[in-house]
């Protein structure tokens, strides 16, 4: 190998090894919170039968279920999917293999086994909520 091809070759392997590097450094949880806590304002917690309040980017459904306000994780926990909510049928669904969740949480069909997480949620004065995105608890109890 001559001098010229072996720096060229070099040259190669340092700018291969640098793609790799800019790319796992891109690489992101879509399915992760944007922000660590999420303010939510009286006007928009939602009544306990009414369509949970949504945050894109705390990626959460916060509703209150008449005896505790509750902020649910928006991912499955079969394979980590953004779940939906599903007004007609008055529960969460995952589009990626069909798992469902009632208003709380809990499943009501899989393949999911295990509900969904829950955020810290804090009440604040004048009746506004802050969701802590961050600090999340099994639905289990
Ligand atoms: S990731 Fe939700 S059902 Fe598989």
């Amino acid at each position: 190998m001559t001098d010229l091809t072996r720096r060229a070759t070099l040259k190669l392997a340092a700018g291969g090894a640098a793609l790799l590097a800019i790319g796992a450094a891109c690489q992101t949880d879509s399915t992760a919170p944007e922000v660590d806590e999420v303010r939510v304002e009286p006007g928009e917690i939602p009544p306990a039968s009414g369509a949970p309040f949504h945050s894109e980017e705390g990626r959460f459904y916060l509703f209150d279920d008449g005896a505790e306000t509750l902020a649910l994780y928006a991912r499955c926990t079969h394979r980590s999917c953004l779940i939906g909510w599903e007004a007609d049928a008055d529960e969460f669904r995952c589009p990626c293999h069909g798992s469902r969740f009632d208003r709380v949480g809990d499943v009501v069909g899989g393949p999911a086994e295990r509900p969904l997480e829950r955020m810290t949620v804090e009440r604040l004065e004048g009746g506004a909520l802050l969701v802590h995105t961050d600090e999340r608890t099994s639905g289990d109890g």
